[in-house]
C-alpha cells in the first residue's frame, strides 16, 4: 500500500469558528503534513514528526502552499453550466428565458453526460472535490452526474429536479412520476459507493400540492436521504408563493405541511425569512445554504449570516445563477455581502463555511471537508501567489492569515496548484 505524505501549511479546526472565537478553534500550521493511505486521511500533524513517524511513506513537498479539505459546494445546478452569467434578468424571468431552456437539452442522454463530466471537470480544475447538485426533471440528467461522479471517484449528492408545473411542457413531471422516477433513482443510487440521492422539488411555485406531498411521503420512507429546495431568495418569488399557496403560515410552511422539513432539509438562499420561520428550521435542525454570488447576480438581497449561530450554514456557488464554479470566488463574495450587513467574515471563518460548514449541512461532517483522521482525502493545495498581483502581495504579507485572505479574494483556478480525490491524486 502506498502512503503519501503531503508537507505544506495546513488549517485545522477544533471546533465551529461561526460560534467561537475563530482564533480559539483555527489552527494554521505552516510546517504542517497529511498523511493519505487507503483513500483514507490517515494522520494530520507536524511534518517532522510524521515523516519519522512514516519513512515508507512518499513525501510531496508543497513548500508555504496551503493544504485544505477539498472545497465542497452545498449548493448547485450543474445543468446550468452552458448557461452561466446569462445577462439582465431576475429570479422568474431568468428561469423561463435562459434556464428551462437549457435544462430542456439535458433529457439527450449524450448531451447530459457531455455536461455532466464538463462540470465535475471545471469543479476539480477549482478545487472542489463534492458538491450537493440539482439536475433536471429527466432521468437521464440524474444518471450523467452520477456516471461521471463514479468515473472521477467524487463524492457527489443530487437529485431529479421536480416540477409539475409553471414550466414548460418538455420540463414538467406528474406527482406520480415524480415520486416514481425519484424511488427508482434512489434506489440505484443513494450511498452506493461515494454517490448519495437528494430528493429533490425544485421550489414550492414549481410544484403542485400533490407533488409535494408525493415527495413527502418519499422522504419519509427514505429519511436517510437529504431533501433539498429552495426558499425565500427573491421578494417577487416570495409573493407568487403567497399567491400560490393562499392558505400557507409562510414559505416555509408550504414545505412542512408536506413532510418537506426535518433535520436533513437542505434550504437554498434563505434571504427573507421570517421569526417563525427562523424559528422552526432551527428547532428541526434544518440546514441553510448561502449562495452569495448569486444573491448579487440575480439581484436577490443580502443574506444574514448571524443565522449560523443558530442554524448549520453551508456555503454554495449555485451555479449557474451564481457566476462562478469557485468557491475561492463564493467567499469573496460571501465576505463583501458580510461587509455590506457590517459583519465581515475572517479568512478562517470563510473556508470553514467552504469546507467543513458545507459538508455539516450536508450531514457529511467528519467525512469530507475536514483535514483529519478517518475523513476521506480529499485535498486541495493552493499556491499562494498564484497570478502576478497576488505574488506582490504576498511578498508583503506580515502575518499567515495576510498571505491567505487576498488568494481568497483575487484567486480563481490559477491558485489551485494540486487536488486529490478519495486518496489519488488529479491533476487540475
Ligand atoms: N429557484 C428555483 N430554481 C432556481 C434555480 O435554478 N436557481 C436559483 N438561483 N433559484 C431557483
Ligand atoms: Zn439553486
Amino acid at each position: 500500500m502506498t502512503k503519501h505524505l503531503l508537507l505544506g501549511q495546513t488549517l485545522t479546526f477544533s471546533g465551529n469558528p461561526m460560534h467561537d472565537a475563530w482564533e480559539d478553534v483555527t489552527h494554521l500550521d505552516t510546517q504542517g503534513a497529511v498523511l493519505i493511505a487507503r483513500g483514507k486521511i490517515a494522520g494530520v500533524g507536524k511534518g517532522t514528526d510524521l515523516a519519522a513517524e512514516h519513512p515508507d511513506a512518499q513525501l510531496i513537498d508543497y513548500g508555504d502552499q496551503l493544504i485544505l479539505p477539498g472545497f465542497v459546494d452545498a449548493h448547485a445546478h450543474y445543468p446550468q453550466t452552458a448557461m452561466i452569467a446569462s445577462w439582465g434578468k431576475r429570479l422568474i424571468d431568468w428561469l423561463n428565458e435562459y434556464t428551462f431552456p437549457e435544462e430542456t437539452r439535458l433529457a439527450d442522454p449524450a448531451y447530459a453526460a457531455d455536461i455532466a463530466g464538463r462540470y465535475l471537470d471545471l469543479l476539480l480544475d477549482h478545487g472542489t472535490t463534492s458538491v450537493c447538485t440539482y439536475c433536471t426533471s429527466s432521468p437521464a440528467s440524474v444518471t450523467a452526474i452520477f456516471e461521471a461522479a463514479e468515473a472521477r471517484g467524487m463524492r457527489v449528492l443530487a437529485g431529479k429536479t421536480c416540477m409539475d408545473r409553471n414550466a414548460p411542457e418538455a420540463l414538467v413531471d406528474t406527482a406520480q412520476r415524480a415520486y416514481d422516477e425519484s424511488k427508482a433513482l434512489l434506489e440505484k443510487w443513494h450511498d452506493r459507493g461515494r454517490t448519495n440521492y437528494v430528493i429533490t422539488p425544485r421550489f414550492s411555485p414549481t410544484s403542485s400540492e400533490d407533488q409535494l406531498q408525493a415527495l413527502g411521503a418519499l422522504w419519509a420512507e427514505h429519511p436517510e436521504c437529504l431533501m433539498q429546495t429552495h426558499i425565500s431568495e427573491q421578494i417577487e418569488e416570495i409573493a407568487w408563493v403567497r399567491e400560490l399557496f393562499p392558505d400557507a403560515r409562510d414559505y416555509l410552511d408550504t414545505y412542512e405541511r408536506f413532510g418537506l422539513l426535518g433535520a436533513r432539509a437542505v434550504l437554498g438562499h434563505a434571504i427573507y425569512l421570517e421569526p417563525r420561520e427562523i424559528d422552526r428550521i432551527s428547532e428541526m435542525g434544518a440546514a441553510l445554504v448561502h449562495c452569495p454570488t448569486s444573491n448579487t447576480f440575480i439581484g436577490s438581497g443580502l443574506f444574514d449570516m448571524s443565522l449560523a449561530r443558530r442554524v448549520s450554514v453551508g456555503l454554495a456557488t449555485d451555479t449557474g445563477g451564481g457566476s462562478s464554479f469557485s468557491m475561492l470566488r463564493t467567499m469573496a463574495a460571501a465576505y463583501e455581502i458580510g461587509q455590506l450587513r457590517g459583519a465581515p467574515l475572517h479568512p478562517a471563518q470563510l473556508l470553514w463555511l467552504a469546507t467543513e460548514g458545507s459538508a455539516q449541512a450536508l450531514h457529511l461532517g467528519g467525512i469530507i471537508g475536514r483535514l483529519a483522521p478517518g475523513a476521506e482525502a480529499d485535498v486541495t493545495v493552493l499556491n499562494l501567489g498564484s497570478t502576478p498581483a497576488l505574488g506582490q502581495r504576498l511578498a508583503n504579507a506580515r502575518s499567515g492569515w495576510e498571505a491567505i485572505f487576498p488568494t481568497i479574494m483575487m484567486g480563481d483556478d490559477r491558485a489551485v496548484s494540486d487536488v486529490w480525490v478519495n486518496g489519488a491524486r488529479v491533476t487540475p
